[in-house]
Order: structure tokens, then C-alpha cells, then sequence
């Protein structure tokens, strides 16, 4: 190796590590964003009322809502109400992918989902993370966070599906991993998708800076 090569390597490194030492690890290291138009973003809402009486998109910030008697998204269905983006075209069935957004729910909304991956082997769903009373929980069983009311949070869900596990970052810090519950096709979903039971009349939660990443 020549004196240059040396030297710029050796510049290369200081900064990796400064870099690293400074910020710390981020959960995006590694990942490489994925474009995302706005066909990407299809809306599932109660099939009988139109969009933006469940919906809106303004500076930057998506606002889904739901009411707990709202029909399901279509006439066939059997599910709960919902208002969610869902991800659209970027189904995955291997590798590494993982979800960025802020999150905001106001106090009071209590009992959706509010980010999901949809499918698994044999359930509908990988991974919900639902608001109770302003706690984050895994379905309904484990605590991920508390006070989680009238603020906006960033969260990275990470999919690893070869290895089996999904990992929730909480503003930068790891908070919960578990593993998956089987190989299906998977996609991405974030909104208000109501709980069978302890849901509020009125759900709500508000989405930006939405990022979809993959290794
Ligand atoms: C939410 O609203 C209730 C009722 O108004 C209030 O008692 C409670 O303190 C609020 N919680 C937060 C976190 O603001």
C-alpha cells in the first residue's frame, strides 16, 4: 500500500470511529433507504365514508383517525375499523427491512394499533405495537414504553426475517425484540387499527418523516 493510501485509510478510520464514538449507533446503520412515491401509500379506511373524513395530509404530517363503531375497510371484511397507510408494493419475504416514522398520539386514544407488519405463518400479523392509556405494548401483553401521550416519537421496527426476529427502537434506543412468528408475505402498516376490546370511541395517531430501509 502506498504513503497516500495509507494516510486516507488511516484518516478513513478516525472519522468512522469519531463519527461512531460522537452519535453513537444508529438503527438505520447499514440500511440503505428505499425510494418511497406517494403510490406507496395506499389508504385503508371504513369503506363507507369518504377519505378525508378519516384522513388528512398537511405540512409533512398524515392524520388517521377511526371511530370504534366505523365499519371495517370493505363490505366483505369481518375485522375492525381501521384508518392505515398501507405500504404498498414493497412486500417482502426474506432479508433485513425496517420502518422509520414519527409517531404522535393524542391522549385519550387508547387501544389501536398504531404500527404493525402485517402477515406470519399462521397469524395475521408479525408484530403490532398498540397504545393503552399512553403505554406502547406488544399486542396487549408486554410494556415497550410509558407516557407515550401528546408527543412525537421516532420509531425504527426492524425485521430480520432470516434471522427470525423483529427489534423496536424508541427514539434511537432499543426497547423490545422478540422473535418472528413465521415466514409469510410481509408489509408494512401505520395508523389506527382497533383492538377487539379497551378501545376508546375515538382513535388517532399522526405520522412523518416516513422511511421504509433494507438490507
Ligand atoms: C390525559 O387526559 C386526562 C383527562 O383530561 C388527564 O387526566 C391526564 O392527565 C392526561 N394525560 C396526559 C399524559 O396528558
Amino acid at each position: 500500500m502506498g504513503f497516500l493510501n495509507c494516510y486516507v485509510l488511516f484518516l478513513t478510520v478516525l472519522v468512522v470511529f469519531n463519527i461512531s464514538l460522537l452519535c453513537g449507533a444508529d438503527p438505520t446503520d447499514g440500511f440503505t433507504e428505499v425510494p418511497l412515491t406517494a403510490a406507496n401509500f395506499e389508504i385503508q379506511r371504513p369503506y363507507n365514508v369518504p377519505l378525508e373524513e378519516r384522513y388528512s395530509f398537511e405540512n409533512g404530517v398524515r392524520r388517521l383517525w377511526v371511530f370504534a363503531d366505523d365499519k371495517p375497510h370493505n363490505p366483505s371484511s369481518h375485522t375492525q375499523p381501521r384508518t392505515e397507510v398501507r405500504f404498498h408494493g414493497l412486500d417482502y419475504s426474506s432479508g433485513v427491512w425496517q420502518f422509520e416514522g414519527y409517531g404522535f398520539v393524542p391522549n385519550g386514544t387508547t387501544g389501536p394499533s398504531i404500527v404493525q407488519i402485517h402477515g406470519a405463518a399462521h397469524d395475521p400479523s408479525t408484530i403490532i405495537l398498540r397504545i393503552y392509556d399512553g403505554d406502547m405494548r406488544y399486542y396487549s401483553g408486554d410494556l415497550i414504553a410509558t407516557n407515550m401521550y401528546d408527543k412525537w416519537f421516532r420509531v425504527n421496527l426492524i425485521h430480520d426475517v432470516d434471522g427470525g426476529k423483529v427489534t423496536v427502537f424508541l427514539d434511537g434506543v432499543q426497547k423490545f425484540e422478540t422473535n418472528d412468528r413465521g415466514l409469510a408475505q410481509f408489509y408494512f402498516k401505520c395508523g389506527v387499527y382497533a383492538a377487539l376490546s379497551d378501545i376508546s370511541y375515538y382513535m388517532e395517531s399522526r405520522w412523518r418523516d416516513i422511511k421504509i430501509y433494507k438490507k
